[in-house]
């Protein structure tokens, strides 16, 4: 019986040393100790053996018990740490392979230019403001002495909402005008930028959205030279002090006396023609439009409830996509609004 003990402990260490996962030890668990197991086996046999055979015998059988929990025990430790090791060999990172790279945004270009013409004319103290774009035809056109059947009221110029024609998508920021003018009593200074909607065929010079921003300023005293002075200097903050102005006559029904402002072009320097060849910045016009202006109309005053014979103003209306890609020298409107990045990463 010693000996069959002795034979199942050395038999038991061999199987445990070999064992290489936690169920090899469970089945060996129980092979050697289960109830059906092995040591179990041989003292259920204790019962044959004499007085004094007994007690050295189940000494025996204990501490072969005892070795072989404690051989469980510490093949164990050793198989669930191995276990540990490969999968942590299995899952190591490689710092050194590149990372994924994450593309920050920037601002549109348009807005650049927004942004930088917004902060001039707060410099100059004019306050900045926002309104519909959805716009009653009274702001967009009546008050502003646009009559009926003027051509600028043309239904295949104008999205309208409704079958009388009274409401509309802005064509213009000029109703910021009279929309400010209601609320704010001279002297007043503002801006207004914001998209406005004509029905053109996108080419690449029109959109039917574009951008305007509007300026009005009304007080005492203000006359023609205050409109030349304030818009020549701040042109020249936009495009450079060595830009050249000129001022042409037009006409607006809600300005009066009217006019054009042009810059002469930067590449031609007003001749129209570079090297021989028709200047392709300004088409050989030798000047480039920058916006519209005049005298607030006495009239337009009177609508908002200012009297004219004590105050006058100057207002004004500049596209901002035609701004943008004279600064920025983008050749084609749609590319603005077309969104693609790799025309947009190279601002
Ligand atoms: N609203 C005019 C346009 O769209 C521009 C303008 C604004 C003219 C203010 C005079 C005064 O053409």
């Amino acid at each position: 019986m010693k000996e069959q003990l002795e034979q199942i402990k050395q038999q038991a260490m061999a199987a445990l040393n070999n064992a290489a996962t936690p169920a090899d030890l469970e089945e060996l668990r129980v092979r050697y100790l289960g109830k059906k197991g092995e040591v179990t086996a041989v003292l259920k046999l204790m019962g044959k053996l004499s007085a004094e055979e007994r007690p050295i015998m189940g000494q025996l059988a204990n501490s072969v018990r005892a070795e072989i929990e404690q051989k469980l025990e510490d093949r164990k430790t050793q198989i669930h740490a191995s276990v540990l090791e490969a999968k942590l060999a299995e899952e190591v990172l490689d710092v050194t392979i590149p990372g994924v790279e994450v593309v920050m945004g920037h601002q549109h270009p348009m807005n650049q230019v927004l942004d930088q013409v917004k902060e001039i004319f707060v410099g100059l103290g004019y306050q900045v403001v926002d309104g519909p774009e959805v716009e009653l035809a009274s702001y967009n056109f009546t008050r502003l002495n646009i009559e009926e059947g003027h051509p600028s009221r043309d239904r295949s110029d104008t999205f309208y909402f409704n079958d009388d024609d009274s409401i509309l998508l802005r064509t213009q920021t000029s109703p910021m005008q009279i929309r400010y003018m209601e609320n704010h009593k001279p002297p007043l200074c503002m801006l207004a930028p914001g998209r406005v909607f004509r029905k053109d065929e996108a080419d690449a010079t029109h959109s039917p959205m574009f951008h305007q921003i509007e300026g009005l300023v009304v007080d005492e005293h203000i006359t023609m030279g205050d409109l030349k002075g304030a818009l020549v200097a701040i042109m020249k903050k936009i495009y450079g002090e060595d830009s050249v102005m000129r001022f042409r006559p037009h006409h607006f029904p809600f300005t009066e006396p009217s006019c054009e402002m042009d810059m002469q072009c930067h590449k031609c320097h007003g001749t129209g023609e570079v090297d021989g060849q028709t200047c392709s910045t300004c088409h050989g016009e030798g000047w480039i439009e920058l916006l519209g202006a005049g005298m607030v109309h006495p009239d337009v005053l009177r609508n908002c409830g200012i009297d004219p014979e004590k105050y006058s103003g100057f207002a004004f209306g500049m596209g901002l996509e035609r701004m943008a890609m004279g600064r920025l020298r983008i050749n084609d409107l749609r590319l603005i609004f077309d969104n693609d990045v790799r025309f947009l990463n190279q601002f």
